[in-house]
């Protein structure tokens, strides 16, 4: 299977959930961004293609497991990855400014494929209804929550995704259960199709 995380805007969370799913899924990671040493070690060098400048994107057959963590206004290599993935999972947090260019840019996607999941992240009280308030103005994709915690940033120093992490015990199992939880709920989804 393939998915695409994708927004436009930076920040969203693209890589710290592209992160977490190839982790947890056993899935290569493709992005056309340049990501940090700590993000680079902890993925191994045979799951793991950052684009050059100008190195167009593969289409890569049906039985390769990839996440395609694409950020940037929508280029050929962005096409090429969406045309190929099952899923296109767009990350969002409850800022307003940032809402109005992703309900934008759901459609510049939905032109190329039409499944969308947005996932409202870095939630807290609130957020998650705000979200779905925003969007579904506009869309009826479904829309998955990922709260905010120190979860997602623990992974490059654990090196480890965050349902290992829950699987070890102890106080790090406590506090991001249900964080795993969050992501078994998308992971279920997008396997389910
Ligand atoms: N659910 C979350 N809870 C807490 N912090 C989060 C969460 N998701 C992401 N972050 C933090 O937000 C910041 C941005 O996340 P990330 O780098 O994944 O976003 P991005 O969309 O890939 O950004 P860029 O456009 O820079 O590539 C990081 O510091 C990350 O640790
Ligand atoms: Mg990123």
């Amino acid at each position: 299977m393939k998915f695409t995380v994708y927004n436009y805007k930076g920040g969203v969370g693209k890589t710290r959930i592209a992160l977490n799913l190839a982790l947890t899924l056993d899935f290569a990671i493709i992005t056309n961004e340049i990501y940090i040493p700590t993000i680079k070690k902890i993925i191994p060098d045979n799951k793991y293609i950052q684009l050059e400048k100008n190195q167009a994107l593969e289409t890569y057959p049906d039985e390769i497991d990839i996440i395609f963590d694409f950020g940037g206004g929508i280029d050929q290599r962005i096409i090429t990855a969406i045309k190929q993935s099952n899923w296109v999972i767009v990350p969002v947090t409850n800022d307003h400014d940032e809402l109005e260019a992703t309900i934008n840019i759901i459609q510049e996607i939905e032109d190329i494929k039409k499944n969308i999941v947005v996932v409202a992240n870095r939630t807290a009280q609130g957020d998650l209804e705000e979200i779905k308030k925003a969007i579904s103005k506009h869309y009826s994709y479904p829309i998955f929550e990922v709260k905010k915690s120190k979860g997602l940033r623990n992974i490059t120093k654990e090196g480890k995704s965050i349902k290992a992490m829950v699987e070890e015990g102890g106080l790090k199992a406590h506090s991001y259960k249900a964080l795993d939880q969050q992501f078994d709920k998308l992971i279920n989804f997008l396997k389910k199709v």
